[in-house]
């Protein structure tokens, strides 16, 4: 079976990874890919772009693809899920309307406040002077959102009103026409991927990442500098609650609008110091660097959960199954992100690190230029060890970290010690 993963980065790689695991999957194309895909066996880059549907879709027809997967929000938001879908190609991934679950801030709280989901408090702004009066009369901290995608940059945690009036207008400035204004609560983050084919939802193991550059969760916030799983912090007792509270409501509310949601529907949730979950983001798509934490766990074949998906058939399936084991994932990261930084760095290690115990090195921002691994953007690796403790696991991937080298590497020191208690 033909496979062909859309997404360039570490989260690309491990499910590349993770689908090669299973017999059944022959080969794996990926658009267009990183350097990890590009230097694996049965696997093999293409260079379209990943907005380019008529091209992916001829591609899939041509050479008898069997599933598409769809990594990244943009191209779901930009409709490749209903572009394949008219040409009967099968596609993991939401529709275009599903997708604004993500693309839509604003769109996303309708439908918490529809299906009842405990969320913050929040109100919808389109004109900069009705916010600023808003934003004066509830104080601060507060939370302000842009309406879109915005690669993580739409969310400003605001700790004083004039942090948060200075954001309010810097993001209408950027042409955002939309605002949400939230409440601000405190708490653990962790993040519970589901997978879903539009009438079952099933929950992957959870697990929290380290958004923040700096080491104590200090400095700006990056696409992700670490993750682990499973989280301790979401018991089993609390995950039914996300189970019955968050994830069956949301797509009980979705399919009432008749959309058909057949992907992931992942749930960043703040768990309040009494205990509460409370989502604070929906995505449309696996988390990164989670992914990367979470797939090394998986028994379960990967493809057999995607095409359950697609084929809506996750009710059938027995329940998914997980190695006893955790994981702990190290993103490395160029010098200067989440600011500018430089590209090209020479990268080494990475078959050392991947000879160490339990340990793989995912791919994210590297390409292949003259037969050279080289860096290609902000986020570089993300070392992932698995074992049987996280005293174990977050060694391993600290050993493997040390074995890389590229030129101003970055990364945290404290992956995962919260997992220790
Ligand atoms: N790790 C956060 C995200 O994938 O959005």
């Amino acid at each position: 079976m033909k496979i062909l993963v859309v997404g360039n980065g570490g989260r690309e790689h491990a499910i590349v990874w993770t689908l090669l695991q299973s017999p059944q999957v022959t080969q794996v194309l990926c658009v267009p890919g990183n350097g990890g895909t590009a230097m694996m066996d049965r696997c093999q880059n293409l260079s379209f772009r990943m907005d380019d549907f008529g091209g992916i879709a001829r591609f899939a027809e041509v050479n008898g693809v069997a599933l598409v997967v769809v990594g990244p929000e943009l191209p779901l938001s930009l409709g490749i899920t209903d572009y394949l879908q008219n040409r009967n190609i099968p596609v993991f991934g939401p529709t275009r309307a599903g997708a604004q679950i993500e693309s839509s801030k604003t769109w996303a709280k309708s439908i918490m406040e529809e299906a009842r989901v405990p969320t913050p408090r929040s109100a919808t702004f389109t004109d900069l002077t009705t916010a600023c009066a808003y934003i004066e009369q509830q104080g601060a901290p507060i939370v302000v959102k842009a309406d879109g995608l915005a690669s993580g940059k739409g969310v400003v945690v605001a700790e004083t009103v004039q942090d948060a009036l200075n954001a309010v207008e810097l993001l209408f400035a950027q042409d955002y026409g939309k605002l949400l204004i939230e409440e601000y609560i405190t708490g653990q983050e962790i993040s519970v991927i589901a997978l879903t084919d539009g009438k079952t939802i099933r929950p992957l193991l959870p697990a929290q990442d380290h958004k923040r550059i700096g080491d104590g969760d200090t400095g700006a916030n990056t696409g992700g500098m670490g993750a682990y799983a499973p989280a301790p912090l979401a018991t089993p007792a609390l995950m039914k609650r996300i189970q019955y509270e968050v994830l069956e409501p949301t797509l009980a509310t979705l399919k009432r609008k008749r959309i058909d949601y057949r992907g992931v529907l992942y749930a960043g949730l703040m768990i309040t110091p009494n205990g509460d979950p409370k989502v604070l983001e929906f995505n449309c798509r696996f988390g990164d660097p989670e992914t990367q934490a979470i797939l090394p766990l998986l028994t379960t074949p990967l493809i057999e959960l995607l095409l359950a998906c697609v084929e809506q058939r996750l009710a059938a399936l027995p329940p998914i199954e997980w190695k006893p084991a955790v994981s702990t994932c190290v993103t490395i990261a160029a010098h200067g992100y989440p600011g500018s930084y430089e590209r090209g760095k020479v990268i080494g290690g990475i078959d050392s690190a991947n000879a160490n115990d339990g340990t793989i090195v995912f791919q994210a921002g590297t390409q292949i230029k003259q037969n050279r691994l080289v860096t290609d953007g902000g986020r570089v690796l993300s070392v992932t060890s698995i074992a049987p403790d996280f005293v174990t696991a977050i060694d391993r991937a600290y050993q493997g970290a040390r074995l890389i080298t590229f030129e101003g590497m970055y990364y945290r020191q404290d992956i995962a010690q919260r997992a220790l208690g």
